[in-house]
């Protein structure tokens, strides 16, 4: 039986850090495991150009320990008003890794997000031209749209019309939550590819809404069925390129989790490498962890696989904290709902 693994140091393709004081508790969570980060841009007010990230970049630096290795990927914030000849520039320079795309209302801090797609062309044109990946929020946010729905008729109603008429553009499907995602991500490879979060490889819609509402397991976009939840759990550990982790990690202080109108988001970086290898090792992929973790996310973006390592040991149950203090309140990290035997040792 396999006790011990190695694979090259993991990225995390898709993490919200925050600013100030909660950008100062939760970085280590991150910085400590993982090599790169795409920083997701909804700050308030969000990152929108070349200078907004750079400060933004230099505030994570500032923020990070001094013993730790980590570059964040800066990603910008693409609104109606964002000026090609500004990412583009941004990007050239080497600051911002992509750009992501929010349509307006979508999820926390989307309030600047896009509503006329049309609108947002000839960035994207530009965009296809230079090589810079769009990260989407693939939910539409239409009143008359069932929540669970949201995903995949964005798909058909979005996606699959803006990628025709813009068919160079490479496009990273951010937290994939349906069957339909993981399908419609594979149809392009090298153009088309998803991350998959850590929880939504764990957790069910049941999960949040069965025996009392989990305010800590409510997400965007929400868990699906757990036919969905199989799916993505496929995908995951098939070490197909078309998927990599991205873990969305959002931290909220408790009170506006545990409150009447609850902020969407899961906070998973501190335990996420210890969940997948339970979630790989179930699977009896455990050799795949690699490809979802460390191998399959810099090859979509066009970047080295880390030459550094992390080793991961099995063994007694690992004592995580159940909450991350930070200057802000306290954060509660993600409960798997089941013991977590793999220790991150070197
Ligand atoms: C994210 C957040 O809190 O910023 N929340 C979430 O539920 N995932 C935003 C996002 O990625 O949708
Ligand atoms: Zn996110």
């Amino acid at each position: 039986m396999t006790d011990t693994i190695t694979i090259p140091r993991p990225d995390d393709w898709h993490l919200h850090l925050r600013d100030g004081a909660m950008l100062q508790g939760i970085l280590p969570e991150t910085s400590r495991h993982f090599g790169r980060a795409i920083i997701m841009p909804n700050l308030v007010p969000p990152v929108v150009t070349r200078a907004d990230a750079t400060a933004y970049r230099d505030r994570i630096m500032a923020a990070l320990p001094t013993d730790h290795s980590f570059t964040p990927l800066m990603t910008l914030y693409l609104t109606e008003d964002t000026d090609p000849s500004d990412l583009a520039a941004a990007h050239a320079s080497g600051l911002v890794t992509a750009a992501k795309l929010y349509p307006a209302g979508a999820t926390t801090n989307s309030a600047s997000g896009v509503r006329d797609f049309d609108k947002i062309q000839p960035v994207l044109e530009k965009m296809a031209e230079i090589g810079m990946p769009m990260c989407v929020h693939g939910e539409v946010t239409d009143a008359d749209i069932d929540i669970f729905d949201r995903e995949a008729v964005f798909i058909d109603r979005v996606l699959d019309p803006l990628r025709r008429k813009v068919p160079d553009l490479k496009v990273v499907m951010e937290h994939i939550t349906t069957s339909q995602g993981v399908e419609y991500a594979a149809s392009a490879p090298g153009k088309l590819a998803a991350t998959i979060t850590t929880h939504h490889l764990i957790i069910n819609r049941n999960h949040i809404l069965v025996g009392g509402i989990k305010p800590h397991y409510y997400c965007l976009p929400v868990a699906k069925r757990e036919d969905h939840r199989l799916a993505l759990v496929k995908a995951a550990t098939s070490g197909n390129g078309s998927y990599f982790l991205g873990t969305d990690s959002a931290p909220h202080i408790d009170p506006l989790k545990e409150n009447a109108c609850g902020c969407a988001g899961v906070f998973s970086a501190t335990n996420t490498m210890s969940c997948l290898a339970e979630v790989f090792e179930q699977a009896d992929a455990l050799a795949q962890l690699a490809n979802f973790a460390s191998r399959n996310g810099p090859a979509f973006y066009g970047l080295p696989v880390s030459d550094d390592t992390m080793t991961l040991t099995k063994g007694e149950p690992v004592n995580m904290p159940d909450k991350i203090a930070t200057g802000d309140g306290a954060v509660t990290v993600f409960d798997p709902g089941f013991a977590l035997h793999w220790h991150v040792t070197g």
